[in-house]
């Protein structure tokens, strides 16, 4: 079956929250929801649905920050991974950012997940060999 992907709508929002408590990428200080609505459908920014026969299965959020693209909230839903739908999802997102200029793509591993440095190589992305740091605003 294949995945069919477009921006997440807004009824699609609490299965994306959902989704991504499943997955293991919410954190107790980012409000997903407020992600979400900062995100999606804007210019430079969206959220990328994966659907099944209409049922939300995968997530991504794509964003150009005017220099590169990056990717966060990539996400699979446990019972569908390992049929190709998260790389359909990079593909998806690696073709949106392309379409806004972005010359190059990154995403941040979280290092307790750098276990999934493996699915990214697979996809032929490297290690960028950078340390991220970061303050709040
Ligand atoms: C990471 C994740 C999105 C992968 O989705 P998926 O749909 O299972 O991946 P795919 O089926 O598209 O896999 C693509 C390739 O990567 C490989 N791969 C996938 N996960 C892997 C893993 N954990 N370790 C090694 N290889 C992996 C697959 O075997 C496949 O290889 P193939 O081309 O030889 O068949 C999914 O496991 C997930 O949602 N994980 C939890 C959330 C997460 O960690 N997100 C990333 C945050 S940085």
């Amino acid at each position: 079956m294949s995945l069919a992907i477009g921006d997440l709508r807004t009824d699609e929002i609490e299965a994306a929250v959902a989704l991504w408590e499943e997955a293991g990428l919410t954190r107790p200080w980012n409000d997903p929801r407020a992600d979400i609505a900062l995100a999606l459908g804007k210019p430079n920014s969206t959220v990328l649905a994966g659907r099944l026969e209409g049922a939300l299965v995968a997530t991504a959020m794509a964003g150009s920050d005017g220099h590169r693209g990056w990717v966060y909230y990539l996400g699979v839903a446990g019972p569908h991974r390992g049929n190709g739908f998260g790389a359909a999802m990079m593909r998806a997102s690696a073709d949106w950012l392309k379409a806004r200029g972005a010359p190059k793509l990154h995403v941040m591993i979280r290092s307790e997940n750098a276990a999934v440095m493996k699915f990214y190589a697979r996809l032929g992305y490297e290690n960028s060999d950078t340390i991220t740091m970061a303050r709040k605003l």
